[in-house]
């Protein structure tokens, strides 16, 4: 089974990016503790990352044949993309939105989020862990599914 591992826009730039709100851990440093605890619970992985909206589209638009589950990070688009809610939906797979930082405790604007109303389940304020969660969530959800 293949878990696509989503990453929106700025995302990039972690490790560098106001560290106070989003850690030290750079995107790189999550993908190898992504892959880590992916293989150990006996998931494939397809990690990305996009600072355009239309790529991440087509990325959930693959994960609808290719995927058993996604993992997605949609950044800024979390608040203002029905684009990417609607792909969720097409997509008709379980989703764990994550978030680094608690967005609820944050700006006003960060509080809505599109993608949670297409979410199984929502992880905020676990920084870099929050991944390796949606991992750990995913190997019981879909064994149970199954
Ligand atoms: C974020 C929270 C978003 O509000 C913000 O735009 C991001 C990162 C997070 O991981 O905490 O870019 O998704």
């Amino acid at each position: 089974q293949t878990i696509f591992v989503l990453n929106g826009p700025n995302l990039n730039m972690l490790g560098t990016r106001k560290p106070e709100i989003y850690g030290i851990t750079t995107l790189a440093d999550i993908e190898e503790q992504v892959r880590k605890r992916a293989a150990q619970a006996g998931f494939d992985v397809q990690f990305m990352q996009s600072n355009h909206e239309g790529a991440l589209i087509d990325e959930i638009q693959r994960a609808r044949t290719e995927a058993a589950a996604i993992i997605i990070n949609p950044a800024a688009y979390t608040h203002t993309s029905v684009a990417i809610h609607d792909a969720l939906e097409a997509a008709e797979l379980p989703v764990v939105e994550v978030h680094l930082s608690n967005v609820h405790r944050r700006e006003d604007f960060r509080h809505r989020s599109f993608v949670s109303l297409q979410a199984t389940a929502v992880i905020a304020g676990a920084g870099a862990w929050g991944y390796t969660m949606a991992i750990d969530f995913l190997a019981h959800y879909l064994n149970e599914k199954s």
